[in-house]
């Protein structure tokens, strides 16, 4: 197995405008390909981060979760390709032919990705949204590859871009493991 190189950061959200700025950082970033994995507990804010960087890929309209249809592709700056793999097992996900989306013309945001981790490619952004009580959420970036380690290495240290109560401010957790 290829040995990727890593890079990791947390991210301190106090609201959802700071879940978006970060979204919306990496949807700037983003191109053909692009892969993000989110994980986190039911409530984490998955969905959220995915609704605001389909705003920041420019996907007009509203985008919910697909906890259901599993799958649901929107048209931004890029094709969107919005999953979530909660309701099945990795077995399953087998068969939807998912390497499609992650090779395709588009970005693939994965909710609860950590269930078929056999099927996501290895070079890929993973992003795990942790509660820290209230509004408050710690979100672990951890780039694997190509351009990834480049958008980790570039993002801003805390206190970062702050919401409108200029609330963000946190300590950065550069080495923790995911
Ligand atoms: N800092 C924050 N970042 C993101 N969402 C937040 C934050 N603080 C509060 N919230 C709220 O937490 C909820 C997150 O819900 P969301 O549907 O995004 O979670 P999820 O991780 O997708 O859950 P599920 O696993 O059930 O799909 C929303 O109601 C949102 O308003
Ligand atoms: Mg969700």
């Amino acid at each position: 197995m290829h040995a990727y190189e890593k890079a990791t950061k947390s991210w301190v959200s106090h609201g959802e405008a700071d879940t978006a700025a970060l979204a919306a950082y990496f949807a700037n970033l983003a191109q053909p390909g692009t892969v993000v994995a989110l994980d986190g507990d039911l409530g984490a804010g998955k969905t959220k981060f995915s609704q605001g960087f389909a705003a920041a890929l420019g996907v007009k309209g509203v985008v919910n979760s697909p906890t259901f249809t599993l799958i649901k592709e929107y048209e931004g700056r890029l094709p969107l390709y919005h999953m979530d793999v909660y309701r099945i097992s990795q077995d399953e996900a087998e068969d939807l032919g998912l390497d499609e989306y992650f090779e395709g013309q588009g970005v693939s945001l994965v909710e609860w990705a950590s269930i078929i981790p056999d099927l996501l490619p290895e070079e890929r952004l993973n992003l795990h949204i942790e509660h820290t009580g209230g509004e408050g959420r710690t979100i672990h970036c951890k780039g694997v590859g190509t351009p990834y380690v480049q958008w980790i290495a570039e993002l801003p240290e805390p206190p970062q871009i702050t919401n409108e109560a200029g609330a963000a401010q946190g300590e950065s957790k550069k080495d923790g493991e995911l």
